[in-house]
């Protein structure tokens, strides 16, 4: 992956030296030395003599150090940061760089941050050595950053070993067992802590009998992984089932507000930091597609979430608590329930009722992880309660790590999203939270045991951005990508270097809106095939029970989501955007139907009429994904043809596929609307 022995040439060339204690200097000793071993490089560790160095990782502290390069870079260090007008904290991961004479200085508050500055170093291969490099301070600005992992330790027998997984069986589990590969764990982990990942969930938010089990007789399996990852940097939190108590602990209800029940969480809980004494805390789905909740027992959400905040408050752990509950019996009849509304529905009337280790876990957009849909407006609607933003890095709907799809780009346009109007604060923003006390940003996982992690090679991009965007969401996803690009594709005797970078752009930058082009149009969603959510099926939820509707006849087609004539959806936004979505003169194009039901000639912003849009982006996508399939075969020979097969064979397929939804959709459309494709071609 990003990570291959290449990466730390320039870092193992040369001399270094490590000053500071604890197990994350460590892990960087072993990480400085390992690459020195291979590279011919060198490296002591808090030598009490004098040395010339190259490089020098240390801790900030006021201790006399022996040698006197230590003493040389720190107080290299303060000058730069007094320089760069910031003599304060670096906090509990931040790190700067800076040059002093022909040294290059790695300096933290704290051991995460020489960890941090370590795999920066690393990117930045010889610039980091450049002795015209500006000095440059790093601080994450999301505190928490996070991997919810849905995977099960026994099978499922409908969703398998991970479910929604594109990339074999989990690396924790297998048939009901630990996968028992340790060192692959901790190859995970230092990915993880290269791309700035600091915290994951083990098992899937779904939490059936085996699983439920981790909390209490298979805690010990729990213990092994965050053994293992803690090198890097890694919290570890676990999926819970709110019915716990009654599964686990004999009781007979799981009523939040029932004393024996707070007294069996609080109990539980102890045992667990016993364990695992810097266990990260409770993720938890809760009356949820068919998961126990508190409204068994007539309680809401704030009162189930605080009985566990309150059992691991006294050891500093938290909740996550996910903001994902709607009626999934919908009848596909009734017009007056809308399933976007949901989450706010249930969940805004509560902001200020959540305990201070609460995080309301929100998935970006009001529905479920779409190729394209609008911001959810829970995430503006409950200032004072710690939020945190929930992406898919796995590819339920973009594509099943079968297609190219880069997700840099959606993301950073969600971070980026200003939902009070255009100068106000940000998606991003709202994770961070005031002073850094938000909830911060989680994704759904999308690893597996597969030789290349994630089935598709080039979703590796996926998890690399979901990373550097969660430490830096201002970042340009462009930016981000060329970094993985670089890392991960090596210069090599047989490959050209710009070559491969330009034609690993040209396949992956606008490879979102490609996906987004060939499947469903104009925000609409779905249209996938029901149960796997994979290859085009329009009317696949139409009529039935998951609240997921497109709504097309021989009129027209989109969800009206209006105060005016609709489910009044547009209102639980503020009132900028509110205004902006009702009206169809301001609704973006790439948003019109999820907001508005409209006449098949609607005419766009764009200029086109819905139809005919239709029609175009169809025909344009698959053209674009042949010409990625073009644009691979170019590389025959200059990469590893592991992993040039596995790709092109999936090119193959995301045209196959590419191809099935264009005609699917097309024909669906003209077949109920009347109207030809002006251009007149083939539509079946
Ligand atoms: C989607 C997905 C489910 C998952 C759910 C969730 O609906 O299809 O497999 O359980 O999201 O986020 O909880």
């Amino acid at each position: 992956a990003w990570l291959p022995p290449e990466a730390f040439r320039s870092l193992g060339a040369r001399r270094v030296l490590v000053h500071g204690d604890g197990l994350l200097v460590d892990t960087v000793l072993h990480e400085v030395s390992r690459a020195c071993a291979r590279y011919g490089g060198r490296v002591w560790h808090s030598p009490s003599w004098d040395i010339d160095v190259d490089l020098v990782f240390a801790l900030r502290g006021d201790d006399e150090p022996p040698s006197s390069a230590v003493r040389a870079a720190r107080s290299a260090g303060e000058s730069a940061l007094t320089e760069i007008g910031d003599g304060g904290s670096l906090g509990d991961e931040g790190f700067l760089l800076a040059r002093h004479g022909d040294v290059t200085v790695v300096l933290a508050d704290a051991p995460a941050g020489l960890l941090y500055g370590l795999f920066h170093v690393v990117r930045l291969c010889a610039a980091a050595f450049d002795p015209e490099r500006p000095p440059e301070r790093h601080r994450p600005a999301l505190r928490r950053r996070m991997l919810d992992h849905w995977d099960n330790v026994a099978v499922h027998p409908v969703m398998g070993q991970v479910e929604r997984g594109y990339a074999g069986g989990s690396i924790f589990w297998r048939d009901g067992r630990p996968r028992g590969d340790l060192a692959r764990i901790r190859e995970y982990g230092r990915l993880l802590a290269a791309s700035g990942v600091n915290a994951i969930s083990v098992n899937n938010v779904n939490v059936a009998r085996t699983e439920a089990l981790l909390l209490t007789d298979r805690l010990g399996d729990v213990a092994e992984i965050a053994d293992v990852l803690r090198p890097y940097h890694i919290r570890v939190h676990l999926s819970v089932t709110f019915a716990a108590p009654v599964v686990l602990g004999d009781l007979s209800t799981a009523d939040p507000l029932d004393e024996g029940v707070r007294a069996w969480w609080a109990a539980t809980t102890r045992t667990v930091y016993d364990r695992i004494p810097d266990f990260g805390g409770y993720v938890v789905k809760a009356d949820s597609e068919g998961q126990p909740g508190p409204f068994t027992y007539g309680r809401d959400h704030a009162d189930g979430a605080n009985m566990l905040a309150e059992a691991l408050a006294p050891f500093g752990g938290v909740v996550h608590w996910r903001a994902f509950v709607y009626n999934h019996h919908q009848d596909w009849r009734d017009r007056s329930t809308d399933r976007a509304r949901a989450a706010y529905d249930h969940f805004a009337p509560l902001d200020g009722r959540f305990r201070t280790n609460v995080v309301v876990q929100v998935k970006y957009g009001p529905v479920d992880f779409q190729t394209r849909e609008p911001v959810s407006p829970v995430i503006a609607a409950m200032p004072a309660t710690r939020i945190a933003v929930e992406l898919q890095v796995t590819q339920e709907y973009t594509g099943q790590q079968r297609h190219v799809c880069h997700l840099g780009p959606w993301w950073s346009e969600v971070l980026r999203f200003a939902p009070w109007g255009p100068d106000g604060r940000t998606v991003a923003d709202v994770a961070a939270g005031e002073s850094g006390v938000g909830g911060g940003l989680v994704a759904v996982a999308n690893v597996g045991d597969d030789l290349f992690w994630t089935g598709h090679p080039l979703a590796q991009a996926n998890l690399y951005t979901f990373g550097r965007l969660a430490w830096d969401p201002r970042r340009d996803p462009t930016a981000v990508l060329d970094e993985w690009i670089t890392l991960t594709f090596p210069p090599s005797a047989t490959a050209d270097p710009d070559l491969v970078r330009r034609t690993l752009h040209e396949i992956m930058d606008d490879s979102w809106r490609t996906y987004e082009r060939y499947t469903a149009p104009l925000g609409v969603g779905f249209m996938v095939n029901p149960g796997d959510h994979y290859g085009p099926g329009v009317d696949g939820y139409e009529y039935t029970r998951w609240g997921t509707y497109h709504f097309a006849d021989r009129d027209g087609v989109g969800v009206d989501r209006t105060r005016a004539s609709g489910t009044g959806f547009t209102g639980q936004y503020p009132p900028y955007w509110a205004q902006v979505y009702e009206s169809l003169e301001t609704c973006p194009d790439e948003l019109l139907l999820f907001f508005h039901h409209v006449p098949y000639g609607h005419v766009l912003h764009s200029g086109s009429t819905v139809i005919q849009h239709i029609y175009d982006t169809h025909f344009a996508g698959v053209e674009e994904v042949t010409a990625m399939r073009r644009r691979w075969r170019t590389l025959n020979g200059m990469i590893d043809p592991a992993v040039y097969e596995r790709v092109a064979e999936r090119l193959n397929e995301q045209v196959r596929c590419a191809i099935e939804w264009r005609d699917q959709i097309n024909t669906y459309f003209y077949r109920k609307s009347g109207v030809p494709d002006e251009r007149g071609r083939d539509i079946h």
